[in-house]
């Protein structure tokens, strides 16, 4: 996912630092090279070897070692995002006013790329006056600061001084720094998830739809550079990206409404979601007595979403929908394509192994305007929801 990117993470000494090498783990995993440079005091608890094996780079520590001088400034040039985690008091005061008595800090200085902070300190000197003006002047200087959490500290007190965790601060790096451009600008439309009808207040009829599948393509989106807004039904995911924009409905109507409302400003609708073909006739007021030993439900017909914004989109509006099917799968498809206008359509088949609701794993055949299908094998939701962002990429 962050193949090519460079990472550049400082450590300063604070008990906190153990929890830097989950950072440095986790983009390690998505690829992302990743160099370390600690100060002196890092040393005291962090090793430099388990930092060095992490990161598959040497760690810097010092100006100079051997008789061999290490370049803080291309260090600092190298990198396309330094982080500094966790940042002591100490060396936030020092960042504050320009000291430059280590490596880090060096590098700190002639860093050219963004800097992002994650300080960690005892209540009292988070608190503290000092500590508070020397993160305004960081921030001045144009800093980015992830603010501390509340909870046990190494004093054994309870209170704000905890560094943010290592997936929180991975997050937010990832969402506002390593973006990919090629959809920049670009307004992308997704639903996801089931629609719940009610039958009374105490019951529905829905589907096993988890949003896993929806919600997949939606961060794959949000990486590419695109601006996404998410139509969520019943899910059960969440996304740690906070500028994925969600919009909750609960009903086929519902999401019906979010989406018209919404498609005005969209470039690329995706129609993930499971929506409910039919609804109560009427949804009773009071719970549902139980009497006879049989009792017919009437169900009236919900508006197509997907089948109405075929009609209504622009020339410029790209709209792909999905298609479940049990039987005849291409032919159902490609007649969904059809009926409902739509650009291509995803068709999942329930009869694949490993293909469905809930798995984290889908198979999927892309079926496209000019009739050209396309299978791909069995793969993760998060690669089945890449090789549907690459096939958008290709026809847009
Ligand atoms: N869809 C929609 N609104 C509906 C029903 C479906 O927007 N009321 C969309 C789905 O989000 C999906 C596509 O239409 O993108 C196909 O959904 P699917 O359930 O496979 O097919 P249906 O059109 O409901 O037809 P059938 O149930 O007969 O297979």
């Amino acid at each position: 996912m962050l193949q090519g990117k460079k990472i550049l993470i400082g450590i300063t000494g604070s008990i906190a630092a153990y929890k830097t090498i989950l950072l440095i783990r986790q983009f390690i995993k998505a690829n992302a090279e990743v160099k370390v440079v600690i100060t002196p005091a890092a040393k005291e608890f962090v090793s430099p070897l388990v930092l060095a094996v992490l990161s598959k780079n040497k760690v810097v520590t010092t100006l100079a070692e051997n008789d061999e001088w290490e370049n803080h400034v291309m260090l600092g040039r190298w990198a396309d995002v330094m982080i500094i985690a966790p940042l002591s008091c100490n060396t936030l005061a020092k960042m504050a006013v320009g000291i430059c008595d280590n490596m880090l800090l060096a590098t700190y200085l002639s860093a050219t790329c963004p800097i992002v902070i994650a300080p960690a300190m005892d209540e009292d000197m988070w608190k503290h006056a000092t500590t508070q003006r020397n993160l305004q002047s960081l921030k001045k200087d144009g800093v980015h600061i992830i603010t501390v959490n509340k909870g046990e500290l190494a004093s054994g007190l309870i209170g704000e001084g905890r560094m943010a965790e290592p997936e929180a601060i991975y997050f937010y790096v990832v969402e506002n720094f390593l973006r990919a451009t090629i959809f920049h600008k670009k307004n992308i439309l997704i639903t996801a998830g089931g629609t719940h009808e009610a039958l009374d207040p105490v019951r529905f009829l829905g589907n096993y739809s988890t949003g896993k599948m929806g919600f997949a393509i939606a961060e794959e989106m949000y990486l590419q550079g695109a601006n996404v807004t998410i139509i969520a039904g019943q899910v059960q995911v969440a996304t740690p990206y906070k500028g994925i924009k969600i919009l909750a409905v609960k009903t086929a109507d519902e999401m019906y409404d979010a989406v018209v409302k919404e498609f005005k400003h969209t470039d690329i609708a995706i129609m993930a979601a499971a929506v409910a073909d039919y609804k109560p006739k009427q949804t009773a007021k009071e719970k549902i007595k139980k009497k006879e030993n049989e009792l017919t439900l009437q169900l009236i017909k919900n508006k197509d979403i997907l089948a109405y914004l075929g009609s209504i989109k622009k020339k410029h509006q790209l709209l792909i929908g999905f298609a479940l099917e049990t039987q005849q799968e291409k032919l159902n498809a490609l007649n969904k394509l059809k009926s409902k206008n739509a650009d291509a359509i995803v068709l999942n088949s329930l009869k694949q192994k490993g293909a469905g609701f809930g798995l984290n794993t889908n198979k999927i055949t892309i079926l496209n305007k000019d009739g050209n299908t396309k299978d791909y094998s069995l793969k993760s939701k998060d690669a089945v929801a890449k090789d549907i962002v690459s096939f958008i990429r290709n026809i847009v």
